[in-house]
């Protein structure tokens, strides 16, 4: 979705800037610019992509703006992209989100010239009357964040004035501290590679960002933020010769779950420590554990519910986040909803989750992203760890939010004594051992790649599986869709013959989850049944399982109620491959955003 990245300091901004929307890209976006700040305003912006924008080279601006846009009022056009600036051309901004009452505003704007389709340009106008009355940017913004509606996050420059005004509404914005200058984005990879001291702005704030600091509130009343270091480094937000982020992210993740699992495991003592708030006695009398979630997240809280009720005895349910108001949360107070969300910022999800803490459960957010929306809106937290991921189809986060459920099933069995400690032991050796098993999946890509390629042409495929390969067929299959465009479609195994078994020919390979955790007696008559009907047949198959008839068959080390997420990476260096073969734009698959921020 869109992106911001603002810079002043003492290098030159439009290099900056650019080198920030390229970072963005990776959100998804269908148009660029910038803004940047002399004695009059230059503006440099076009649909299209970062690369067909061009910031002249002799620019000497040291402050600027930048957006990549992703329509959602007006289609992506050269006129429609931001900046958008007033009607004197002295003020400019750029604006993630929806102004909803943009009509009313624009209505009222009485004898301003308006220019674009978008409902963003009412704001460079609302800010022309305030600066014409008299008041600074910085109360001009403060100002107008008033008058509207909606989720937003908007960064404001003004002819003539080294300074950025900001400020948001459930929209994200981190400010950045660097050596030789400030910096606004988004997104903390926009400006990475120049610092690594951020802080977060809070909803209503309005932050003013000069050369040497960055200010928060009015001017009689400022304060600093407070800044902290995130872990990440330049480097893990680069593509460090992989020639996609997302093959480069489904190899760093032994790395990633090692992250995640950190600290949390004592496997002497046979303990996990989640570092989780809550009331005592509250795990012991909670009813219901309620996942929310989107996408490859829904998935991933499949997995974990299932985890859940198999190791932790908890009634559990998991409902499509856009899906929630229509009955997900019955009995609130009695409920702990859990937010599975890598971004934070899924506007379906923090819906589903607001309304549930509205409506008095306690809330949980399952996330990678510190200082994300999601982490405000609830009680508790528990972080994934798995680093930047940039490839707009999740890969590694997938990985590390099972395992982050995995670990908070074992503690939730801990604390209601629901398993014997042997198999605490058992479940905790398990997940220590899950970055050596994706490891050896890893090392079969060159296997992977060529059954890439014998399959390459096929009708359709279809991913089964029962108990926790459920989910993972079911996120195979998205992987597939969403990267190379291919028809794909993941089924519960058992469902095959009361419907899709119509579907099956010679040209629609059936891929099956064959592990331990995920029935593969069973399933394997449901493969037969496929394969009689001339499907070929590749399994995903627990080591040491004997499968007959299998056209391929892949391996998965022994890993326990995990085999089913080891299998997985399989699945997408499956997708992967396919799409690279047939030439898909990989890391920006069409019409997809990393970070979904729309209804
Ligand atoms: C698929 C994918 C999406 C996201 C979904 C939710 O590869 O990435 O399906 O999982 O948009 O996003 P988050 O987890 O950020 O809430």
């Amino acid at each position: 979705m869109c992106g911001i990245i603002g810079y002043v300091g003492a290098r030159s901004a439009g290099e900056i800037i650019y080198r920030g929307l390229e970072n963005l890209e990776y959100r998804g976006y269908d148009s660029a610019g910038v803004a940047l700040v002399g004695e009059q305003l230059a503006i440099h912006k076009r649909a299209g992509e970062v690369a067909d924008l061009t910031v002249p080279a002799d620019e000497t601006a040291t402050c600027g703006i930048g957006h990549t846009r992703w329509s959602t009022h007006g289609p992506p056009t050269d006129i429609n992209a931001h900046p958008h600036v007033d009607c004197a051309g002295e003020v400019a901004v750029v604006h993630n989100g929806i102004i909803e009452n943009h009509e009313a505003l624009r209505d009222a704007l009485d004898g301003c010239e308006f220019v674009s389709e978008t409902d963003t340009e009412v704001i460079p106008h609302l800010l022309e009357q305030e600066v014409h009355d008299g008041a600074s940017l910085t109360d001009a913004v403060a100002s107008v964040a008033q008058a509207i509606e909606g989720s937003y996050a908007f960064a404001v420059v003004h002819a003539g004035e080294n300074a950025i005004v900001a400020t948001r509404e459930q929209s994200p914005l981190v400010l950045g501290r660097g050596e030789d200058g400030m910096f606004l984005a988004s997104d903390i990879p926009a400006f990475l590679e120049h610092t690594r001291e951020v802080a977060y702005l809070e909803d209503g704030q309005v932050a003013t960002i000069t050369a040497d600091d960055i200010r928060l509130g009015g001017n009689a009343s400022s304060t600093s933020p407070t800044y902290e270091t995130v872990e990440w480094d330049a480097d893990s937000a680069e593509k460090g010769g992989y020639e996609h982020y997302m093959r480069k992210e489904i190899h760093e993740q032994p790395q990633a779950l090692r992250q995640t699992l950190s600290e949390r495991i004592d496997l002497n003592r046979g303990t996990v420590a989640v570092d989780l708030d809550f009331p005592t006695g509250y795990l012991d009398s909670v009813e219901e554990v309620q996942f929310v979630a989107a996408g490859t997240s829904y998935y991933a809280s499949r997995y974990g519910a299932r985890l859940l009720e198999e190791l932790a005895d908890v009634r559990t349910s998991v409902t499509i986040a856009s899906e929630y108001e229509f009955g997900g949360g019955r009995d609130p107070w009695r409920t702990l909803t859990v937010a599975v969300t890598q971004s934070g910022e899924t506007t379906d999800t923090l819906e589903a989750i607001n309304s549930a803490g509205q409506a008095g459960a306690r809330t949980l957010a399952v996330t990678n992203v510190i200082g994300s929306s999601v982490t405000r809106s609830v009680d508790d937290t528990l972080f994934i760890k798995a680093g930047p991921e940039i490839g707009v189809a999740a890969s590694k986060t997938f990985s590390s939010q099972v395992t982050t459920l995995g670990l908070l099933a074992v503690a939730i069995a801990h604390e209601r004594d629901t398993l014997p400690r042997s198999q605490i032991r058992r479940l905790l050796g398990d997940l220590n051992g899950l970055p050596g098993a994706i490891q050896q999946v890893l090392d079969e890509e060159d296997a992977v790649r060529a059954v890439a390629s014998e399959y390459l042409d096929m009708d359709a495929f279809f991913f089964i599986g029962r108990e926790l390969g459920y989910p993972v067929a079911l996120e195979g299959a998205l992987k597939l869709k969403e990267i190379a465009y291919v028809h794909a479609e993941g089924f519960a195994a058992g469902e095959l013959k009361h419907g899709p078994l119509a579907l099956v020919t010679g040209r629609t390979p059936v891929i099956a989850l064959l592990t331990n955790g995920a029935q593969p007696a069973a399933t394997t008559h449901n493969v037969a049944e496929a394969q009689t009907r001339g499907a070929p047949a590749i399994g995903i198959v627990a080591e040491g399982r004997d499968v007959e008839h299998l056209d391929v068959e892949f391996t998965v080390p022994s890993s326990g109620l995990f085999e089913p997420l080891v299998g997985n990476v399989y699945l997408q260096l499956l997708a992967y491959h396919i799409a690279n073969q047939l030439g898909r734009s990989i890391d920006k698959p069409r019409n997809l955003a990393k970070s979904v921020t729309v209804r």
